[in-house]
């Protein structure tokens, strides 16, 4: 039912708007290296009690206050530019006329002046949807509406969709998500397309198609989500590395893989498993959304987010994912090649939670650098520059249980 719904919006917008002869594919030209903002859910949530949660509670006044410090703390200037509202922003129902109208206690000005006041802080406004018949949380889904919403957003001045696939029967979301990249497309309004697809038919060979991922949407989730724990975080991380090669074969500009939200300046990780967080979305060239009050942010997370060199490394123009070398007794290497000839960003996890720092001798080969005669390291964190070092040396490195050590190597 729903898969005929998606297909006959989609030939009466090539019909009416288009003409005959357009090739189905994301044409945005938007994400040339991995999207950076800011994304309500893992911190805020589905709180919509605002008498009981007022601090917590989604509403156009807390996405704001957090626009306001976006560009106050200086997170916009180092490129964190979409503020995206994630489920729960919507009224239980749909106007008369079938649109998709925001809660009107708790975004009473609605979503275009929110739109408004986004875009006046030089910030881009992203929205939720889900493809199918509701949104996770139960809010109305884009069934039947795939392309009355795509308007609605473009008119409301949306920057950024992420569609998610709850309440959705996973052989149509091939067509569907397809249908709204096209109806996206038609709207004129560069959109960044988001989508949940992946993570829904991962588990289904035969309809887990990369190929089409990549020529469909910016982003895509394809795992579980993160919740605020040091063991969701690296379930995520081994999965990357455990799947790596499916993986970073269809990352690179324009299309990202997607591991989930920053949870850095949340309830759950130590300082080292923050900087394991950052390190390693920087690794697997990673959409950066963070998801934190930034209102109330310690100044160790707020430095990690505004690392140059973390950031450099993520947003490198090459747009390549690490990959993970080796693991082996609760350690991995990973290794992201740079754009500057040579250049690669090297990480050292230890995964070990036991009290202790580890000690590590790790020779060049180890750590998947060239053989060159000598070269220099720049640790990430410190910015701290250290050689040269011969090719023939091991090198030494202590490491904090579940923390991480994390350099830029390059020819000497
Ligand atoms: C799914 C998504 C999350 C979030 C919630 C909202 O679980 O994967 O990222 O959007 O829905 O309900």
């Amino acid at each position: 039912m729903k898969l005929s719904c998606a297909f006959l919006q989609l030939s009466l917008a090539i019909l009416y708007q288009v003409g005959h002869n357009q090739v189905l594919s994301l044409d945005n030209g938007l994400a040339l290296t991995p999207p950076m903002g800011w994304m309500h859910w893992e911190r805020f949530r589905c709180i919509t009690n605002c008498t009981e949660q007022p601090n917590d509670c989604l509403t156009e006044d807390l996405i704001k206050s957090q626009a306001d410090k976006m560009v106050s703390e200086g997170y916009r200037d180092a490129g964190y530019v979409y503020l995206s509202i994630d489920d729960c922003w919507m009224a239980k129902e749909r106007d008369n006329k079938g649109a998709l109208v925001a809660d009107p206690i708790r975004f009473p000005s609605g979503i275009k002046a929110l739109a408004d006041y986004i875009h006046s802080k030089g910030l881009k406004l992203g929205i939720y949807e889900d493809f199918g018949k509701e949104t996770c949380q139960g809010y109305p889904g884009s069934e039947f509406y795939l392309g009355q919403d795509a308007q609605t957003f473009a008119d409301w001045g949306v920057d950024l969709l992420k569609l998610d696939g709850c309440n959705a029967d996973v052989n149509d979301m091939k067509t569907g998500y397809e249908a709204m990249g096209e109806f996206l497309n038609h709207t004129g309004r560069p959109i960044l397309y988001l989508c949940s697809w992946p993570a829904y038919v991962q588990k289904i060979a035969a309809l887990s198609d990369y190929t089409a991922f990549k020529k469909t949407c910016n982003q895509w989730r394809n795992f579980d989500d993160i919740e605020d724990s040091w063991d969701s975080l690296y379930s995520i991380i081994d999965y990357y590395g455990s799947n790596q090669y499916n993986l970073s074969a269809f990352a690179g500009p324009g299309s990202w893989n997607d591991p989930d939200e920053l949870i850095i300046g949340g309830f759950g990780l130590s300082p080292n498993q923050e900087m394991v967080q950052m390190g390693m979305w920087a690794m697997m060239a990673s959409p950066l959304f963070m998801s934190l009050d930034l209102r109330d942010v310690q100044p160790e997370s707020k430095a990690l987010l505004l690392n140059k060199n973390l950031l450099a490394i993520n947003q490198d123009p090459l747009g390549k994912q690490g990959l993970r070398l080796w693991k082996i007794n609760k350690a991995e290497v990973w290794s992201k090649p740079l754009s500057k000839p040579g250049s690669l960003a090297v990480a050292i996890i230890n995964t070990d939670n036991q009290g202790a720092p580890r000690v590590f001798h790790l020779s060049p080969a180890e750590l998947g650098l060239p053989q060159v005669p000598k070269y220099n390291m720049t640790n990430v964190f410190t910015n701290k520059h250290d050689g040269p070092y011969m090719f023939s040396q091991s090198i030494k490195f202590i490491i904090n249980p579940t923390s991480i050590y994390m350099v830029i190597a390059e020819p000497s």
